[in-house]
C-alpha cells in the first residue's frame, strides 16, 4: 500500500476518534468528550503530505476544510440541540467526501454483537 494511503488510515482512524468523542459529547452528555472531539475534528488532516494533495482536487479540500470549520464551530457551542445538529452536519460532509471518492467503508458482512 502507498505511503500516502496509510497516512489516510491514520488520519481517518483520529476523526473516527473525534467522531465518537463527538457521540458521547451529545449523548453523556459530556462536556469533557464533546471538548475533546472538537479540539480533534478542528484538527482534521486527510490529505497530509504535498502528493496525496496533488492526488486530491478543490472539491475534496473544501470538505476536509468543512470538517475543521465545524470542529472550530463546536467549541463554541454550549446547548444538547445545538451540538446534536452540528453532529448531523459533520456526518453529511462525511458521506459527501465518501461518495466522491467512492470509499467503502468496511461494513459488509458486519454483524450486531452476540448476547
Ligand atoms: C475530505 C474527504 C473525507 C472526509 C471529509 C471524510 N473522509 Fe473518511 N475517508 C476518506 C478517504 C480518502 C478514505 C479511505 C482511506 C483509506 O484508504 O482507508 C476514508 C475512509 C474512512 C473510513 C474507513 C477507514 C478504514 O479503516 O477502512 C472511515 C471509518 C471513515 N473514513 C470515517 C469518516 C468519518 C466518520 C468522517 C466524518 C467525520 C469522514 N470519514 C470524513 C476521505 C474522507
Amino acid at each position: 500500500m502507498a505511503e500516502g494511503d496509510q497516512q489516510a488510515k491514520a488520519a481517518m482512524r483520529k476523526h473516527e476518534w473525534a467522531v465518537l468523542m463527538l457521540w458521547d459529547g451529545v449523548t453523556g452528555p459530556s462536556d469533557y468528550a464533546w471538548g475533546r472531539g472538537s479540539d480533534a475534528l478542528a484538527e482534521t488532516r486527510i490529505f497530509g503530505d504535498a502528493e496525496s494533495r496533488g492526488q486530491t482536487n478543490d472539491v475534496l479540500l473544501a470538505s476536509e476544510a468543512e470538517l475543521r470549520r465545524l470542529g472550530s464551530a463546536a467549541k463554541t457551542l454550549a446547548s444538547l440541540p445545538e451540538r446534536a445538529n452540528l453532529y448531523g452536519l459533520m456526518l453529511a460532509t462525511c458521506g459527501d467526501c465518501h461518495q466522491a471518492l467512492d470509499v467503502e467503508l468496511p461494513v459488509q458482512g458486519m454483524s450486531p454483537p452476540g448476547p
